[in-house]
Order: structure tokens, then sequence, then C-alpha cells
């Protein structure tokens, strides 16, 4: 008899977990025959507005749609002065736990209270509505301040992840033309203090625009280098800040942020998200998958600088009154078993990571998880990349012994929130993300915009948590995500829809590779290397890795005159590493004389990748120069590094 694979086997729901769900099945139908109906009752029941507004969906203009327009709006409203002036007041709203031990509680009145001296103190800095606030700091409680302090009074903040480099800092404070840092000394890794403080001072020598830095004292190291005029302790400027700052009436397509995501072209692009729509779905998503109690504490594992953190570590958790606990640190500090300590200690009932973690912890072994009584958690949650069935069945018994949903949801930077996801009543295969959620029109087709089983992931209607546009570059925004369909939303992922209508997503269709959850552009690293001298040409590619799910593979042409080494290979993969990011170092490096290009000069990447992978290559007839590739198998695997 055939093996039943582990792809096929599906875990029905408990009774008892349906019954006790927030979502029941009749809301799918209900959503799903009139979503604009759905959408407007979801609003309703989990945001307030200022001034209610006209129209839920305004499509006048595709695909500029715009939800709930006429209604004014506050997201720092939302989050907090609701929860202040309920019994939620003395909850804790944000629970912190640095690496080094440090904790902190802080109830929805005290969060209220730090946010409106910091909002009154931004406003004292010149801060004013619509202005673009940059930040660059590590997981601490000062960035959800710092965000709602944004949001209260109307500026669109810009948040670039601490792992990124001094070079990504100032590209994107530049695009976004930021005169406002928020930074801080340093972050721990590993117990160590990095100076965080230095990458932002080298990313301000590329800026013109930013006229003040404030800084957050975190680590407390010394060395740190304050600039006369520009640069301001937080601490000081708290001091003496006013305790109320009023809300700023905000229209409900107002920007609330900016965040920038890769593309298939170098340049990164800023992801513009609104305030009414997007409060509204990513209350409306964790409610009902995340399926968030009162007395639930939810730990979002991502780093705040991710779209997964900006909408379930901050936003979405804080405007539902709930706990949210956040870690800066590393995940193996002191031990292996940091994050089950954690758990545990909170008292976590609902734990939300990514593929590449659970793949890791699966390496270290049960023994770690193991020592911990898991036995509060609940429900537990995937997102990043496509999570492979052996990681979820760990995962399954092994965190969640065979009693917790696993909630895979696959969604990116641009639509806000989850699109695709399990719910408390939807039964799970391991490894995929199963069907839309209630009001969005998820769906897989081919090039004729027929449903099809294995095709274009796309989304056939707006919905609330969506993108309003790339920022300053509303031509881009139509090419990248409307261009092929025209008014259907192409994701940029391919997928297989199976015989249960269940989305199992493949991959980015587009040069975009997938590292550890991340997003590059092989562009971008093609650029970063090609910028040494020593290089003539390169091409990147992401290949299989069991941890990372995809690590970037580099392909190099040097120009006459050089010829490669280890120690070449070792200077550009730090010069990557300091243009863009640790994340973006190539895993290796191949030096090869020609690459594979088709007769009007794009490169097969594909073809590289059969490479890297150890397949047989692929057609290869429409090559410009079919010999390169023999050159290119021959070699793979003898010199790579
Ligand atoms: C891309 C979006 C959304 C927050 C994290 C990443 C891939 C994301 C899943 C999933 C399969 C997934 C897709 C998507 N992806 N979640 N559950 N299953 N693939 O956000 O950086 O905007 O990346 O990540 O390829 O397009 P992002």
């Amino acid at each position: 008899m055939e093996q039943t694979r582990l792809e096929d086997l599906v875990f029905k729901p408990s009774e008892e977990f349906v019954a006790q769900a927030n979502i029941k099945k009749e809301m799918y139908d209900e959503a799903n025959s009139d979503y604009i109906a759905w959408w407007a009752k979801q609003a309703a029941e989990l945001v307030t507005f200022f001034k209610p507004y006209k129209q839920v969906l305004d499509d006048s203009n595709p695909p500029f749609y715009r939800w709930f327009t006429g209604g004014t709006f506050n997201v720092s409203y939302n989050c907090l002065d609701r929860h202040y002036n309920s019994d939620k007041r003395n909850k804790a709203a944000l629970c912190y736990e640095s690496e080094v031990g440090k904790k902190v509680i802080m109830t929805y009145r005290e969060l209220y209270v730090e946010v409106n001296k910091f909002a009154s103190a931004l406003k004292k800095l010149g801060v004013k509505k619509g202005d673009r606030v940059n930040m660059y700091m590590p997981m601490i409680p000062e960035q959800a301040v710092a965000m709602l302090a944004c949001a209260r009074i109307g500026a669109i903040h810009s948040i670039v992840f601490g792992g990124f480099s001094a070079d990504s800092l100032a590209d994107r404070i530049n695009d976004a033309t930021a005169k406002w840092l928020i930074t801080a000394d340093g972050n721990w890794r590993k117990g160590a203090a990095f100076n965080l403080k230095a990458n932002a001072d080298a990313a301000l020598e590329k800026t013109t625009t930013v006229e003040k830095v404030i800084v957050v004292k975190n680590t407390g190291q010394d060395g740190i280098n304050m600039v006369e005029g520009r640069d301001v302790w937080y601490h000081d400027i708290m001091a003496g800040a006013d305790k109320y700052c009023p809300c700023e009436e905000m229209e409900a397509d107002a920007p609330l942020f900016l965040l920038y995501t890769s593309g298939s072209t170098g340049k990164p692009k800023g992801i513009q998200h609104s305030t009414a729509g997007y409060l509204t779905y990513t209350c409306s998503t964790l409610k009902y998958v995340f399926d968030l109690k009162e007395t639930d504490v939810f730990w979002c594992t991502a780093d705040i600088g991710w779209i997964t953190g900006h909408s379930y570590v901050i936003y979405a958790p804080l405007a539902l009154g709930m706990t949210t606990f956040m870690y800066d640190g590393t995940i193996d500090y002191p031990d292996k078993d940091r994050m089950w300590d954690m758990a545990e200690r909170w008292g976590v009932t609902v734990f939300y990571t990514a593929p590449t973690a659970i793949r890791t912890y699966m390496k270290w072994g049960s023994s770690y998880p193991d020592k911990h009584d898991l036995s509060q958690l609940r429900i537990l949650g995937t997102v990043g990349e496509p999570i492979n069935p052996e990681a979820w069945m760990w995962y399954y018994k092994t965190i969640g012994k065979e009693r917790c949903q696993i909630m895979d949801t696959w969604w990116q930077t641009e639509t806000g929130g989850f699109m695709c996801t399990p719910t408390p009543v939807v039964p799970l295969k391991p490894g995929t993300a199963t069907i839309p959620f209630p009001g969005v029109f998820v769906d897989v087709i081919d090039d004729n915009r027929q449903p099809t089983n294995r095709g274009y992931l796309v989304v056939k209607k707006p919905w609330p948590g969506m993108l309003m546009t790339i920022y300053g570059d509303n031509d881009r925004y139509k090419a990248t995500y409307w261009g092929k369909f025209g008014d259907i939303y192409l994701a940029g992922d391919s997928a297989i829809k199976d015989e249960m209508g269940y989305i199992w997503v493949i991959g980015r269709i587009d040069d975009v590779l997938n590292v550890s959850g991340h997003r590059l552009g092989t562009a971008e690293i093609e650029s970063a290397l090609v910028e040494c001298q020593e290089v003539a040409e390169a091409a990147v590619i992401g290949k299989k890795h069991d941890v990372k799910g995809e690590a970037p593979v580099a392909f190099v042409i040097l120009k006459d005159g050089y010829s490669g080494s280890p120690e070449l290979i070792d200077k550009l993969k730090k010069h990557v590493g300091v243009k863009i990011g640790p994340i973006a170092r190539p895993d290796s490096i191949l030096f090869t004389g020609a690459l594979p290009k088709t007769r009007s000069g794009k490169i097969m990447r594909r073809l590289l990748k059969d490479i890297a992978e150890g397949r047989a290559i692929g057609d290869v007839t429409t090559l410009a120069d079919p010999g390169a590739m023999q050159d290119i198998a021959g070699k793979y695997g003898k010199d790579e590094d």
C-alpha cells in the first residue's frame, strides 16, 4: 500500500474548539455574499471613527481603492484612548523582555501616558501631520511608543529593520525625505552591545533631509556619538514633555506608515498603508484567526521592522485591547530553550512565528521545548514562506502537543494582514495556508484570468488592509500589482489549488528571494556586487536551503585582469552584508566566464537555479550561447564557496 504523504493528512479542529471560537462557519457565506456589508460590520464592531464614513469602498478610481471614505479616524485613539477610558485601563498592554533579562510590563494606562508625552515631544521638535519620521530601532517598548505617537499626531512612520545596513537605511530615508530619525544607542546580540547609533550615523552621512535624531538609551553603552544640535536623548525630551497630546483627526485613508519592501528592481518600494481600512482589517483577521480572548497573551515573534511586527505585534493586538508580548534578542541566548522558557514564564497562549525558526528549533531537537511547560498554548501560527510538511508536523506535535491548531497565514507587506489562512473552523493540512479569510477573494488563475489548479496567486476584489500605493510612485504601483490583469491584484506568487479548494503557495514568480521569510530582490544583491571594482556582471538566485528556505547564491563574471580567489569571495560576501544587511550575504559565490542569457539579454535565472540545486539543466534552446551553461555546470560544486 502506498504511504500517505504528510500533505494529504487532514486535521479537523475539535468540536469544543470550534464551539468556543470567535468565528462561526456561517461567517464565510455571509462575508462572501456581500463583502461590503461584511467589512462595514467589521469596522462597526472593531474600530471607532470620530466622524462616520460616507462610503465603505470608493472604487471610482481603480486601482486606487479607498476604504471608509469621508470618515475621520485616529489609530492611536483606537489603540489607547478607547482602553484608557474603559476597564482595560489597568490591563497589561505590552510585555517586553530583553535578551539580557530586562522586563517591562506596560498597562494600557501607562502606554497611553508615554505615547501622549512622546507625541507632545515630537510636536515640539516640529513634527506635523503628514511628515515622515524614520525609525531604526531595536524591539523595545519605545519603538511601540514612537509608532503610536506618530499615529497620534498624524505623522507617517517609516521603520527600517535594525538588521539593515547604513546604506539601506539611507536609501529609505532619502526616498521618504524624512526630517526625523528615531534610533537607539545600541541593541543586544548574544549578550554583547552592538552600536546601532554608529550605523545610523553612517546612514546620515548619505542623507540630506534629516534634521533631528532622537536616541533611546537602551544598552547604556559608552562611546555613543551625539551630534550637537542634531541629536537628542529620548529621556531628555520626555522629561519635560506635556502629558496630554490630542489625537489628530485623520481622514480614513490618510497614510499611517510606509514600509519598504523588495521588488524585482534594485529600488525598494515604499508600501503605503491607510489608517481606518488597515486597522479594521488587521483587527478582524487577528480576532478571527488567532481567536484572541480577553485572557490571552499573544506572542508574535516578528521584528517590528517587518509588516508582521507592525500589524500583529503592535497595531491589531492593541486596538483589540489584548496583551502583546515582545522579545528583543537572539533565540538561542543564553541557551536554545530561550523561547520556550519565555513562553512558559509569560504564560503565552498564542504563539506566531516563521518556518525558518521552526526548522531551526526542529534541528536543535525536542529536548529544549520539552524542558518547559507549554500547556498554556492554545494556538500556533506560521508566516513568511511556505512551511514544509515535516516542519509543520514537528511544530504540531512537539510544541502544540497535537492540541493546538496551526494557522499558516499567507499574506504580504502589501496586503496589510492575513489573506489566505485557516481559522478555528477550518480543517488543516500540513503545508497549506488553506482558504481565503472571509470577505477576501484570493484565487489561482491562468494567463486568461481563468481559475486553474496551478497558476498566479491573485486577489479579485479590494480588501480594507490593501496598500494604497507605492510612496511617490503611483505608476509603479499600477504596473507592479495591476499591470497584468487590470482589475485583479497580482501578488507575485504562484500557487496550487487542490481538490478541497486549498491554496498551496509555491513561491515567487518574480526575481524576488525569500531568505528566512525576508524578501530580497535579486537585483538589489546584484547591484551591490557590481559595485565592487572586480565585478563585471552578477546574477543572483535563491537556492533551496533547509533552514532559511532559500539562500542567495551568486554567479559572478570578473573584469579582465582579476581572478577569483577565496579572499575575493569573502570580500564580495562582506560587501553585500555591508551594503544591504547580513541576511542578503550570498551563501556561495561562483566565478564564471559567461551567464546564460536569452537573445534579448535577459539572464535566465531559472537555469542557474537548476545548476545550484543539482538538477539536470532545463531547456536551453532560447539561450544566446548554450555553451555558457556547460561552463557553469562544470564548475559548480567545485570552486564554489
Ligand atoms: C511573501 C511576502 C507577510 C509577512 C511576512 C512576509 C511569502 C508569506 C507565506 C505563507 C507561503 C508565504 C510569499 C509572499 N509568504 N507568508 N504562509 N506561505 N508563502 O512578508 O516580506 O511582504 O513577503 O512571503 O511569497 O508573497 P513579505
